[in-house]
């Protein structure tokens, strides 16, 4: 008669257990360094400005959004400040690359699209109603608005007229002011 042995039955689902587990392990750990790698590649070389800056102080889940969007976003003109435009605003632009005022914006591949919205999102605002328009211009946005309380903003205010009033926007630093602005009331 053929005998079946519990402790043999075990014996066999411990070894082979053993062997899923060691084969996950070796699998997520190489696919972490998979990422690790990829990430290191396109923010490896993130100028020293940019560490050294004021508003680094982005909590270590963000960082590399953070600089993925700087290298991405940076291109053509200062990367804006993300609470100066409604989340809505950064996903439409996120979504398309290929129509970005009449141009388009290389480079944007689907990793750093979903970290630069993780970043973006997180240190922005929704619009408060659902029918408000999109705002695709700082000039057109509530929070820009908000964010310069003091300010009644004479001519049209561009991605290239912050640094009238932040002489730090090359290193993405959005709170030193020209010395008018620091010592006024
Ligand atoms: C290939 C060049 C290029 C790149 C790269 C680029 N942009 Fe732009 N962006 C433009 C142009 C051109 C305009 C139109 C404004 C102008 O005429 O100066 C613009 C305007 C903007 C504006 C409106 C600015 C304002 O003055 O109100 C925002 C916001 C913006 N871009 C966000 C982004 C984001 C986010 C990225 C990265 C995903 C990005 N840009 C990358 C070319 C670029
Ligand atoms: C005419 C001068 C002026 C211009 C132009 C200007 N700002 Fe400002 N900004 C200020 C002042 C002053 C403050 C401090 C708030 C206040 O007093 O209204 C400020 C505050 C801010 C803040 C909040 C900083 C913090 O402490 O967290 C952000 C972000 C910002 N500005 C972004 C921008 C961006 C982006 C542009 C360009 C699209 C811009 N500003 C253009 C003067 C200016």
């Amino acid at each position: 008669m053929f005998k079946i042995s519990w402790s043999s039955i075990f014996s066999r689902f411990n070894l082979l257990s053993v062997v899923v587990i060691v084969a996950i392990s070796f699998w997520s750990i190489s696919i972490g360094w998979g990422i690790t790698s990829i990430l290191h590649t396109f923010t490896g070389s993130a100028p020293m400005a940019i560490a050294a800056s004021p508003n680094d102080g982005v909590p270590a889940r963000y960082q590399a959004g953070q600089e993925f969007y700087l290298k991405t976003c940076s291109a053509c003109h200062i990367a804006l400040p993300p609470e100066v435009l409604p989340s809505e605003t950064w996903k439409k632009l996120l979504e398309n690359p290929n129509k970005h005022y009449g141009t388009s914006v290389p480079n944007l591949i689907r990793l750093g699209q979903l970290l630069i919205w993780d970043y973006l999102q997180t240190f922005s605002r929704t619009l408060p109603a659902k029918d408000e328009p999109i705002p695709f211009y700082v000039e057109q946005s509530r929070y820009f608005k908000i964010l310069h309380p003091r300010i009644k903003f004479k001519e049209t205010v561009t991605h290239g007229s912050c640094i009238i009033c932040h002489p730090g926007v090359e290193n993405f630093d959005f709170r030193t002011l020209t010395p008018e602005w620091e010592n006024s009331p």
